[in-house]
């Protein structure tokens, strides 16, 4: 039998990923994009949920405009908190696992990197406090529900870094970029992967089962951005790479604050799940090629 899954997001960079690897997995997927179940409702998202009666539930949409965050707290703690709670007590209910998807803003990034599951948060910005009162509230609400952390996700769709660079560079502007906050880059594509590869067991699995509770998964390795936008410009551009400056945290002011080292260590990915994601340097060549394609 596949596994009944019902998604809830289906245009942004991990929902497209989902979609687009679901027909090769065993699993029965209904997805609902933001005209079907607006994440700011809470109780349309649980409804849903109740009416689809699935075996799992991925939430893949959030409020993921950090900078934008800042200035609309209470509709970042709805969409990020509020309704991922509300959609886990529904799971809960009708006897549903939950994957909810956050992030390695979490933590401040301060020290102590790279960061274990169990280590401890402290969120710099408004974004980041909403995922882990997220994290914590369908934690809560049901004992089936794993929270992926992920960070700098990229893909060939969507928004994304890979993109805005090459934007930037094509537009002939001189680049400056950010070199003292590190991290790992995720593909969206490797994370659906992840996600639909474990979405039987998932389903199958009683509470208490250690693939519960909270995993990192990103790509390994790690860079600066300045790094990353480099990576990209050789893997897009070759010998026309233009050249990218550095900046700094302090001069590149933005509304949110942001970790300077969030990187999140892998090894519980490896010991409950036996996954060791591939280098991000892969991974980019990957969506460059899609791109260029
Ligand atoms: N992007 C990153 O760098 C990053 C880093 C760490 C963690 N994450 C987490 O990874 C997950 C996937 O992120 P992503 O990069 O795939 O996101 P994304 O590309 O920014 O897409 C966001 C998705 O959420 C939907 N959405 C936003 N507000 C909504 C609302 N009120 N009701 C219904 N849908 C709504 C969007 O729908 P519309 O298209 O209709 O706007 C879109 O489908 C999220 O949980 C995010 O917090 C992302």
């Amino acid at each position: 039998m596949p596994v009944k899954i019902l998604q809830f997001g289906t245009t942004g960079q991990l929902g497209v990923e989902l979609l687009r690897q679901a027909p090769a997995h065993d699993v029965a997927v209904t997805a609902l994009s933001r005209a079907d179940c607006d994440l700011a409702d809470p109780a349309s998202a649980a409804a849903k949920v109740m009416e689809a009666r699935p075996d799992l539930v991925v939430i893949a949409a959030a409020h993921t405009a950090v900078d934008l965050a800042e200035s609309e707290p209470e509709r970042a703690r709805a969409i990020n908190a509020l309704t991922p709670g509300a959609i886990a007590a529904a799971a809960q209910a009708v006897g549903a696992a939950v994957v909810n998807v956050s992030t390695d803003y979490v933590f401040d990034g301060a020290g102590g990197a790279p960061y274990a599951e169990d280590a401890a948060t402290n969120p710099l910005n408004v974004y980041g406090a909403s995922k882990l009162e997220g994290e914590k509230a369908v934690a809560a609400a049901n004992p089936r529900s794993l929270n992926i952390r992920t960070s700098w996700v990229v893909s060939s769709h969507g928004k994304n870094f890979i993109k805005t660079m090459l934007r930037v560079a094509a537009a002939g502007n001189p680049l400056k970029v950010v070199d003292d906050q590190s991290g790992r880059p995720t593909s969206a594509a490797d994370l659906a992967g992840f996600i639909l590869d474990q979405a039987p067991r998932l389903a199958a699995a009683k509470a208490g089962d250690p693939v519960f509770g909270t995993v990192h998964f990103a790509n390994s390795g790690e860079v600066t951005w300045r790094g990353f936008a480099v990576a990209i410009f050789e893997e897009a551009l070759g010998d026309k790479a233009p050249e990218v400056g550095a900046t700094t945290t302090a001069e590149y002011v933005t509304p949110a604050r942001r970790p300077l080292r969030a990187t999140m260590d892998l090894g519980k990915l490896q010991r409950v799940f036996g996954v060791t994601p591939r280098p991000w340097r892969e991974a980019l060549k990957e969506i460059v090629a899609e791109l260029a394609a």
